[in-house]
């Protein structure tokens, strides 16, 4: 396994590669970013994984600083993973300038996360792109956990006419079914224990429709309440068309429960895709 630092080199390494596979990620890696690797591997001849923390992504308010860097941990994994090259770039290899040319998603990148996230997905979609236009993949890999990022990406794909394959990785968990997460790690014990219950409050909405209950602004807003009873400060709870990430209407049966909520400063995100 290669490990690179600028683009000038991985250009030059990759240049004659018929079949890249890429997988984005922040680093601080787990089992869901090795699955999403697992993938990369099947599905390509040079598995490519970044990991880059991008600074525009976040906002001022948010992790950036804390944000958990394990460059050596995560190489060891990709190497056990089968990874044929780590890029990891500086973020002056990345931004020498100051990026002023962004990429402005669709408006459903002011719901959801965006809409407590302001201009975090303009953030996803312009690294996301430079990304692409440094390994030049032809598969690139994106986790489930992130529903909105991937729908995002996939419209940035459309939109832009760009010639990659994307392939979606089912989500990874915890035995008792919290998501895997870089952020996890900033639980205390007590909030770990109450952390699971996020993932289970949406397989208790998935059961819910699947028995007919149709009221969605309702299960929201009572799931909501319930969920803030129990100390979570609430981003949103939203039933949602798979689709098109619209909210459900009562004819849509490819659904998506998606939910984001905090246990004190820790933000947990997660959803749960659905038929009836
Ligand atoms: P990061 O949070 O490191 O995630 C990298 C990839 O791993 C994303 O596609 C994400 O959806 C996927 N992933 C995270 N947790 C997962 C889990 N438990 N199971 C399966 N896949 C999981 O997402 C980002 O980084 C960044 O926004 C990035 C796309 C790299 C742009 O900076």
């Amino acid at each position: 396994m290669q490990i690179i630092h600028t683009i000038a080199e991985l250009r030059a390494r990759l240049a004659q590669e018929p079949n890249i596979g890429f997988v984005p990620t922040m680093g601080n890696l787990h089992a869901g970013h090795i699955h999403l690797v697992n993938l990369a591997k099947q599905q390509s001849q040079c598995a490519v994984v970044s990991i880059f923390v991008n600074p525009l992504q976040f906002g001022v308010n948010e992790d950036l600083s804390t944000y958990p860097r394990t460059l050596d941990a995560d190489c060891k994994k990709l190497e056990a993973a089968g990874a044929d090259i780590v890029f990891a770039p500086s973020v002056a290899e990345m931004y020498p300038s100051p990026q002023t040319m962004l990429i402005s998603p669709p408006p459903i990148a002011d719901e959801l996360c965006g809409e407590v996230r302001p201009s975090h997905f303009d953030g996803v979609a312009t690294v996301v792109m430079k990304l692409f236009n440094i390994v030049r993949p032809h598969i690139a890999i994106f986790g489930k956990k992130d529903f909105q990022q991937l729908f995002i990406i996939r419209e940035l794909l459309r939109q832009f006419n760009l010639p990659i394959k994307i392939i979606a990785g089912e989500t990874v968990r915890e035995e008792d079914g919290l998501a895997m997460s870089s952020r996890n790690g900033y639980l205390n014990p007590a909030q770990r224990i109450e952390a699971k219950r996020l993932h289970r409050t949406l397989q208790q909405i998935v059961q819910s429709v699947q028995k007919g209950q149709r009221d969605y602004p309702a299960i929201e807003s009572q799931t909501t309440q319930y969920l803030t009873q129990l100390g979570w400060i609430v981003d949103y709870i939203s039933i949602r068309s798979a689709n098109s990430l619209q909210h459900a209407a009562p004819e849509d049966r490819e659904l998506v429960v998606l939910g984001a909520a905090r246990q004190g400063n820790t933000r947990l995100i997660d959803n749960i895709e659905f038929n009836f």
